[in-house]
């Protein structure tokens, strides 16, 4: 989830570049860099934000050139880590946004024929191989190399001694501006919303070569592809959120791209880079806010899959724990890696002498930093303050560690973990399913827009879905919301149920779901509204319950992203409903860094 911009023209290319990246920061980046040609081929590059490579004052002359700001995936935030990267020889510079999954053996493939590598990035490997195959013509380098490539990739390559850019797009997003005896290409619409409104989209498998009088579109078979642009209306603000409404809308829609990254690479083989941690007898998760529902699943999942006795800890409440003092393993969760409770738990386990596991969305952040093993979500930047497709990156996780301890536990079969892998790698298309029924769950928010408390319920692997549905609801549209067991709510809660306390039941077809239709007919019989989180196809559940919201069926243990999904699109409209601000909810911030 990097920036990218290119630009070749008449114009001097620095300050084109310098401010078309200034324009992708609202995304938060953590390197930035830039590739200019002119007599030679010059390049600046550091760790930070495009201010500090603004401090190094580069004064590049040249008329093309690449700029990129880096969200890091392999190799933390550093200087040789930052983009663009050389050859070996220094003829091409290339910038790069996506993850190369076989990029192992590419690597070692360059290692082996003696080409000295730079930085530890899985980028790095394509600027060299396009380098060697070079024949004098850099399109058709391109294209040998990404037709041995697999992963997701948007690139730009400059020669320097050709004027020209070449691009490249696969499941990684890249626009090229058009305009008149100059050319741009992006990541993202807004980096050159200033200079053109033309822009044609490239499609996954194409390449592009642009010059400053032309622009030509091929594939990776090398056939010609018709160039087709459209006509952007937004402003730059509407394009930085893509035309959403709201970062928090946009973040709910990348949700299937943000778990598809986070197992790239990942499965079918879990590798997941932790042979060093030691199996432990006891697991103890602690995490804050959203991320301790994430450790709450988590728990449920390494006792199921792992069969590791396990505990959900609030961070903030981990050093008055018994547990504290215990050694074996604490999995810190941690969206930002800076929540300052997240950190003082871990400082203290550490101290005790446990070992870590961070599963963190922001590479070189102080979690990451502090911790000897680092499970990255690869959610890229969430802007919302409302977490959303960092929590089910996070839910993606788990269950990728779950299942890699499972294994080294000999607590599940080979056939079993495959089965569980199979499932997860269908998520990304079931989640699209949740989203693609946003409009009827849009619907249903005006049911719950006027309430003043509302009740989420669900059981087992839905308890926590419950809790963060409950969660999400109050901090952006302000309602008084509450996540209960489903099996409590006759213990205590349903002395409140009557008719303007909706229910919100998550009802999948599993274990849970006859106790969970007796809890709806309970909810139902004091009058109270219910509305169903249920799976496809079930028509039981649409007797007891007024409005059914459905998501697909799948393996019961993933159920709780596909309803977190559906949730999360339920508590913004809501929001939006009742006209509130929700990218920016009132006291709250992304990042809690006081304890
Ligand atoms: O950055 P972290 O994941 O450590 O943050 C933890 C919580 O502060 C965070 O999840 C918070 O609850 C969100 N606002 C929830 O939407």
């Amino acid at each position: 989830m990097c920036g990218i911009v290119g630009y070749i023209g008449a114009q001097q290319a620095q300050p084109i570049l310098l401010d078309s990246l200034h324009r992708l920061e609202y995304r938060g980046y953590d390197s930035a860099g830039i590739a200019v040609v002119g007599d030679t081929l010059q390049v600046e590059k550091c760790a930070g934000k495009v201010s500090a490579l603004e401090a190094k004052h580069p004064h590049f002359s040249g008329t093309w050139g690449i700029g990129h700001t880096r969200w890091a995936t392999h190799g933390p935030p550093t200087d040789s880590n930052a983009h663009p990267f050389l050859d070996a020889t220094g003829q091409f510079a290339l910038i790069h946004n996506g993850i190369i999954e076989n990029y192992q053996g590419l690597r070692q493939e360059l290692v082996t024929a003696g080409v000295p590598l730079t930085s530890q990035t899985d980028s790095e490997v394509l600027v060299q191989l396009i380098a060697r195959a070079d024949k004098g013509d850099t399109l058709a380098a391109v294209r040998s190399v990404l037709n041995r490539v697999e992963g997701s990739y948007g690139i730009v390559v400059i020669h320097r001694g050709r004027q020209e850019l070449v691009a490249a797009r696969n499941q990684s997003p890249l626009v090229i501006g058009l305009s008149t005896g100059e050319q741009f290409v992006a990541s993202d619409i807004p980096a050159m919303l200033r200079y053109t409104n033309e822009m044609v989209y490239l499609q996954d498998g194409q390449l592009a070569r642009l010059t400053p009088s032309s622009v030509e579109i091929s594939d990776l078979a090398g056939a010609s592809v018709p160039l087709r642009s459209e006509t952007i209306t937004w402003n730059a603000e509407d394009a930085e959120r893509g035309g959403y409404e709201h970062f928090m809308l946009k973040e709910i829609f990348e949700q299937p791209k943000a778990i598809l990254e986070t197992m790239l690479e990942r499965v079918p083989d879990l590798d997941l880079g932790l042979e060093t941690v030691r199996l432990p007898r006891r697991i103890r998760l602690v995490a804050c806010g959203t991320a301790f529902h994430a450790a709450m699943l988590g728990k449920v999942l390494m006792e199921q899959i792992a069969g590791i006795p396990s505990e959900a800890i609030l961070a903030s409440e981990f050093t008055f724990s018994g547990a504290v003092g215990e050694p074996g393993l604490v999995i810190a969760i941690s969206q930002s890696g800076e929540t300052l409770d997240t950190l003082s738990a871990v400082r203290e386990a550490r101290r005790r002498g446990a070992q870590v596991v961070a599963v963190c969305n922001v590479m070189g952040s102080t979690l990451t930093r502090e911790t000897e093993h680092v499970l990255m979500t690869r959610a890229g930047p969430e802007i919302g303050v409302a977490a959303t497709k960092t929590f089910t990156s996070q839910l993606v996780a788990l269950y990728l560690l779950a299942a890699y301890l499972g294994r080294r536990n000999r607590h599940l079969e080979a056939e079993q973990v495959s089965r569980l892998v199979a499932e997860l790698r269908r998520l990304p298309r079931l989640v699209q399913g949740v989203l693609d029924n946003h409009q009827a769950i849009q619907m249903t928010a005006e049911w719950i827009a006027s309430a003043k408390d509302a009740f989420f319920i669900g059981r087992q692997f839905n308890y926590p879905t419950a809790l963060e549905g409950a969660l999400k609801l109050k901090e952006i549209s302000y309602i008084h919301a509450e996540g209960y067991a489903a099996g409590e709510l006759k213990h205590g809660p349903i002395a409140l149920f009557g008719k303007d306390t909706p229910v919100i039941a998550i009802v999948p077809k599993d274990e849970t779901y006859a106790k969970m239709i007796n809890a709806i007919r309970e909810s139902g019989a004091r009058g109270t509204p219910v509305i169903a989180i249920a799976t496809e196809g079930d028509q039981e559940v649409a007797q007891v319950a007024d409005i059914v919201i459905r998501i697909p069926e799948s393996e019961p243990r993933l159920s709780p992203v596909l309803a977190t999904v559906a949730l999360q699109l339920l508590s913004y409209y809501v929001a939006k409903y009742r006209g509130c601000e929700i990218d920016k909810p009132r006291n709250l911030a992304k990042s809690v860094t006081v304890e």
